[in-house]
């Protein structure tokens, strides 16, 4: 027999057991990333995780490999700006490869006019996939510090659909009550993007090289040096990093020890990554997403009227490396810019 004082007590452990673990049933799997006893740890739940493989694999080439061999695609088409030194064989490859990626239902004719000539740069979409080109080659060109040998093609970020489905855009949230007054920044505006915190994201912080991240002071009086963050500022900080948190699956220890949010050398590599990972936005969003304003038809801008910026969720979505890490760049060799 159990006391009636056992009951509750257990009653209670019960419950707080369910409050606790929230919507997410135990048990959780921890994997040690750091010293024991500095609370370095990732937790993941296996259940959740178990059906990633499926959902983030890379389809299969539509076309096999090309030999690079033969006339250039310069001297045989009539208008390639980006893909100059690519062989004939590479070229329609990538056409190909490009169309199951992008546009597998309207094929070729969302980027080209049927019966017109493929030179001609009649659509918006033609003109958007040479910058998107330029880009991709870019990233897997300038940026392996992030994307390593592992690179990107077209699909790690749109995934067979017209347009990405994780992309920032400003938000100026709710327009001010009166003057001076009222005005949200965003916050209190509880969104995924920040894992239903209220917190704002600052698509800013991803498309501005010069936009401050780190908020913490350096010295016991901030006075000098890196001081006086903003509440503010400081939310926006704590909003990204969510985002960031969000984006990769993963939680705050996995780029950070707790203890010390500010400091490198208790930092795992990946935070190394991570920070290369914002240099290579900021450069990609600056250098071609928001030049993209005059280009795109209005209902693909943000509220504010702005160009959707790439961001981590934007090649990630949801996983610590996009696609699970397959080696696309090796399998797609045309959108890396050819030796000399
Ligand atoms: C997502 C947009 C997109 C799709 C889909 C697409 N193309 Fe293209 N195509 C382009 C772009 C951009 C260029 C120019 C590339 C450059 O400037 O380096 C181009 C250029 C070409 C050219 C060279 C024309 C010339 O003389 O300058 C040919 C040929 C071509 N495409 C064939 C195809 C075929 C065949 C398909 C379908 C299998 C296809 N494309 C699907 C965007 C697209
Ligand atoms: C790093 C992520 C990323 C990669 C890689 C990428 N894109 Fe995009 N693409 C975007 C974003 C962001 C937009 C704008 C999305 C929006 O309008 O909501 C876009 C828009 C487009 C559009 C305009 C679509 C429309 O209907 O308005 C085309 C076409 C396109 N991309 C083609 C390509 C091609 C072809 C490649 C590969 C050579 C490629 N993209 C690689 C992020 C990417
Ligand atoms: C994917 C890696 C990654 C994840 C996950 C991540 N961070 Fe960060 N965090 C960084 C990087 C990189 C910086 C430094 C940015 C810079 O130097 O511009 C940073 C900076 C910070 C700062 C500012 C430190 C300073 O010196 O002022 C704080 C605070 C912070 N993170 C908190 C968090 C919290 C809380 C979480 C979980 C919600 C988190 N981070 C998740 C990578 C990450
Ligand atoms: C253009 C696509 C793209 C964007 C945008 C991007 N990443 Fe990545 N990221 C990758 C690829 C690809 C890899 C895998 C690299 C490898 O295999 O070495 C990666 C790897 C990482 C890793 C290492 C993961 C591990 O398990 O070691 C971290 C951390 C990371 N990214 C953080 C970020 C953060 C934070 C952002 C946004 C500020 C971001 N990434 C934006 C493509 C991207």
């Amino acid at each position: 027999m159990i006391s009636r004082s056992q009951f509750i007590g257990l009653a209670s452990l019960v419950t707080t057991a369910i409050l606790i673990s929230g919507c997410e049933r135990p048990p959780m799997a921890t994997e040690q990333l750091g010293y024991r006893g500095t609370g370095m740890e990732q937790v993941t739940n296996p259940r959740l995780t178990a059906g990633l493989a499926e959902v983030h694999a890379m389809p299969e080439a539509a076309q096999p490999p090309a030999d690079a061999v033969g006339p250039k695609a310069s001297e045989v088409f009539q208008n390639v700006q980006v893909l100059g030194d690519l062989s004939v064989g590479q070229f329609t490859r990538l056409m190909v490869n490009m169309t199951a990626w992008v546009s597998p239902e309207a094929g070729c004719n969302y980027c080209h006019v049927a019966g017109e000539q493929l030179d001609a740069d009649t659509l918006y979409t033609k003109r958007v996939a040479r910058q998107m080109l330029a880009m991709t080659r870019s990233i897997n060109d300038d940026w392996s510090a992030h994307v390593g040998q592992t690179g990107v093609t077209c699909y790690t970020c749109h995934r067979g659909k017209n347009v990405p489905a994780y992309v920032l855009t400003d938000h100026p949230g709710q327009p001010p009550l009166a003057q001076n007054a009222g005005i949200t920044y965003g916050q209190n505006e509880p969104s995924a993007l920040t894992a239903w915190t209220s917190l704002p994201v600052n698509a800013s912080l991803l498309a501005s090289a010069d936009a401050p991240i780190r908020v913490q002071p350096v010295n016991a009086l901030p006075i000098e040096g890196r001081s006086g963050a903003t509440i503010r500022q400081t939310e926006a900080t704590y909003g990204l990093m969510n985002y960031f948190s969000e984006s990769l699956g993963v939680n705050c220890t996995f780029c950070h020890n707790s203890r010390a949010f500010t400091s490198w050398e208790q930092s795992p590599p990946a935070r190394t990554t991570a920070w290369h990972g914002i240099e290579m936005s900021r450069a990609v969003n600056e250098a071609y997403l928001l030049p993209l304003v005059s280009e795109l038809p209005p209902e693909r801008l943000g509220v504010a009227g702005d160009a959707p910026k790439v961001g981590c969720a934007t090649c990630h979505q949801g996983v610590n490396k996009p696609l699970m890490g397959a080696a696309v760049l090796e399998a797609h060799p045309e959108l890396k810019t050819a030796a000399q």
